[in-house]
């Protein structure tokens, strides 16, 4: 078949090469000329594992293009998929702004039946809003062209998107359409080989599907920092009790890991955006609300633990930071507790010296110019320059290099042997026998 994909961000890019990958012609539009000129000569502006390779494969073999133009890109085309941003708007709801604008743009340009698929996660009647734009552009045009627009939503995970992508736990698709429920059929046979992993339902339900999915991860990620701050309080290992409950079936051990918080660009925003949803039906939404109100606090854990040590005036300490990303395998710092932890420890005078194994770039970028002209903050080229006359590490994220680091060679360099463990990576008996004061997050030291 001959795709578009509107969005070259993680989840765009992602589907767009996947799909080439596979054998179809796609063409991957972008409102940033840098971010195509860029592709079109095979640089990958993320950073995501094994998507250079494809990348270049598809390129070499002319199934993939790169365009800013989607009128261009709509000659021949049968299926849209729209893989835009839905950040937060103030009021925490999702921002359509950008999937309607692209719905509008398909109704000015479409010449002949097409299949509108909804990538992004968007809310419960999203696919309605972007139905009437296209008809409200058609009839401005004073054309009838039938199309039909498709809920199949994304789940995949950055740092590991490219397997999920073509070996997916399921597809969702929703649609009230014989004839886009087939041609989505067919699109997604190679993803189906071994098994058919394909759960067809409403439009509506794989809309709500998707944000269920999000929220009860993030449930069970602020139930189990729930627990382990009690754990701290009560002279508990919560490290035990996650495997306790994890050896459970019906709990299992994914998603209960303690620490300082989620982040990245989708729990945070989506489960934010289903608080407005509910609200917006009159309806208290009492867990999802604990659920963000649990993560605000848990982003802030660190810092707790690091002036309930030191006192509130950080000004004479500098503290290393290991891990910017909002988890391993990816470039990304939306929403990262990082970002909280820094805007904490300089607001309350610390100097930082920061390490990320792949996030340096994105930091530079994003964080405030000011905070690198008062030495405020310093972005350390390696793991253990971070700690040079470093207080404390504050471990944010457990990216694999700092699994087992040279503890000895730590003790050398950092003025004090003092370890926040916002991970639970280390273990505190090993911790003090190497002789560093330690703290995780509900472990009894
Ligand atoms: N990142 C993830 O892990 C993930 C996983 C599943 C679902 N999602 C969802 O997928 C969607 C996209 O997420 P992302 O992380 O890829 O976003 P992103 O911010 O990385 O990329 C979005 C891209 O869309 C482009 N864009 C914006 N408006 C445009 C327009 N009018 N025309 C063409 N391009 C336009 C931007 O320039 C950007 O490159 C979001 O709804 C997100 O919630 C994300």
């Amino acid at each position: 078949m001959n795709l578009t994909v509107i969005g070259t961000g993680y989840v765009g890019l992602v589907t767009g090469i996947c799909f080439a990958e596979m054998g179809n012609t796609v063409t991957c539009v972008d409102t940033s000329t840098e971010k195509i000129d860029r592709l079109a000569e095979g640089k990958i502006p993320i950073y995501e594992p094994g998507l250079e390779p494809l990348l270049h494969n598809n390129l070499r073999e002319g199934r993939l293009h790169f365009s800013t133009s989607l009128a261009k890109a709509m000659e021949n085309c049968q299926v849209f998929f729209i893989a835009v941003g839905t950040p937060s708007n103030h009021d925490g709801s999702a921002d359509l702004q950008h999937v309607l604008d692209v719905a509008r743009e398909i109704g000015k340009f479409m010449t002949e039946y097409c299949v509108v698929v909804d990538k992004s996660t968007v809310p419960v009647g999203t696919a309605d809003k972007v139905r009437a734009v296209i008809r409200h552009e058609l009839a401005q045009r004073g054309v009838e062209i039938d199309f039909d627009v498709v809920s199949n939503p994304e789940f995949l995970k950055e740092g590991g998107a490219i397997d999920d992508f073509m070996r997916p736990d399921r597809i969702i698709i929703g649609t009230e359409s014989d004839h886009a429920r087939e041609m989505m059929r067919q699109l997604y046979v190679p993803f189906n080989m071994n098994r058919d992993r394909t759960i067809y339902m409403g439009v509506r339900d794989a809309e709500m599907t998707k944000y269920a999915a999000n929220a009860m991860l993030a449930t069970k990620i602020s139930f189990i920092n729930e627990i382990a701050n009690l754990c701290d309080l009560l002279g508990v290992d919560v490290e035990n009790v996650r495997r306790g409950i994890g050896s459970d079936s019906r709990i299992g051990y994914s998603f209960i890991y303690p620490g300082c918080g989620f982040g990245g660009s989708c729990f945070p925003k989506d489960v934010s955006a289903l608080v407005h949803l509910a609200e917006s039906c009159e309806f208290e939404p009492k867990v999802l609300r604990s659920v963000v109100e649990r993560n605000r606090c848990q982003q802030r854990v660190l810092f707790d633990k690091i002036t309930r040590r030191f006192g509130a005036d950080l000004s004479k300490l500098t503290i290393g930071v290991w891990g910017l990303a909002f988890k391993p395998g990816t470039d990304d710092l939306r929403e990262a507790p990082s970002l909280v932890l820094l805007h904490d420890l300089i607001g309350a005078g610390a100097r930082v010296k920061a390490y990320d194994p792949v996030a340096m770039d994105a930091a530079r970028k994003i964080l405030p110019q000011a905070w690198f002209d008062n030495c405020d903050l310093v972005l350390a080229d390696h793991q253990y320059d971070a700690l040079k006359g470093a207080d404390a590490l504050a471990l944010v994220t457990e990216w694999k290099p700092f699994r087992t680091p040279d503890f000895r060679a730590m003790k050398k360099i950092m003025q004090q042997s003092i370890i926040f463990d916002g991970r639970n990576q280390y273990d505190p008996t090993q911790m003090r026998e190497e002789g560093f004061e330690y703290e995780g997050i509900g472990r009894r030291s």
